[in-house]
């Protein structure tokens, strides 16, 4: 039945470039789909829009609607995929709501726990590739490749700091479901260590299945 794989890391980390790297390795053996959050599908998209531009909004409503996002790509995109035996590979998940909107927004971890309980009822990825990088490494590196910045990114070292502590607690929590992957060194090394663990995992699930 599939392989559910999320990808998560603070901002810089590189996590998009190495999704895709990975994804292009995998597909030389593997039905693989690529997808994001939030979007991944029309719904979704609208919804990054209003979550990404413009003003800033009230936490909750942040958070419900990187949840309902979440609720559609789910039931859309990664539900069929995973049927249809494919392997999902997903930048971001809940992971991301309780890091950014939990940890550092500060509106309480297990609201947000639970909203997202609601929407992905009992659909948990099989695992979770964390990129690791200090906080001042991936402002660095965002600063030089001078990626356009949405609402987020724009939040303060603070936030960012928090979001990173954030994944941290998570990490501490979920070891088994968790692969800390060192993301300083080269993309290609990155690239080369997540490849390991994804075929690891895929060779495990078939081994259960
Ligand atoms: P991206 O930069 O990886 O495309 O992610 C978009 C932004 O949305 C990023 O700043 C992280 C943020 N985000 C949340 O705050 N909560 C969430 O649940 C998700 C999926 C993303």
């Amino acid at each position: 039945m599939g392989l559910f794989i999320t990808f998560e890391g603070p901002e810089g980390s590189g996590k998009t470039t190495v999704l895709r790297a990975v994804a292009a390795e995998l597909e030389k053996v593997h039905d693989v789909v690529t997808t994001r959050e939030p979007g991944g599908v029309e719904t979704a998209e609208a919804i990054r829009n209003i979550l990404l531009d413009g003003e800033g909004m009230d936490g909750r409503t942040e958070a419900l609607l990187f949840a309902a996002a979440r609720r559609e790509h789910l039931v859309q995109k990664v539900l069929p995929a995973l049927e249809a035996n494919c392997i999902v590979l997903c930048d971001r998940f809940v992971d991301s709501s309780l890091a950014y909107q939990g940890y550092a927004r500060q509106i309480g971890v297990e609201g947000v726990q639970r909203i997202n309980d609601f929407a992905v009822e009992d659909h948990h990825p099989d695992m979770t590739i964390y990129l690791d990088i200090p906080a001042e490494l991936g402002r660095e590196r965002i600063a030089i490749n001078q990626r356009e910045q949405n609402r987020l990114d724009k939040e303060d070292i603070v936030f960012h700091d928090a979001v990173i502590a954030g994944y941290k607690e998570l990490i501490a929590q979920n070891p088994g479901r968790f692969a800390v992957i060192d993301a300083s060194c080269s993309v290609d090394e990155v690239v080369a260590d997540v490849v390991s663990v994804v075929r690891q995992q895929i060779e495990k699930k078939s081994i259960e299945n």
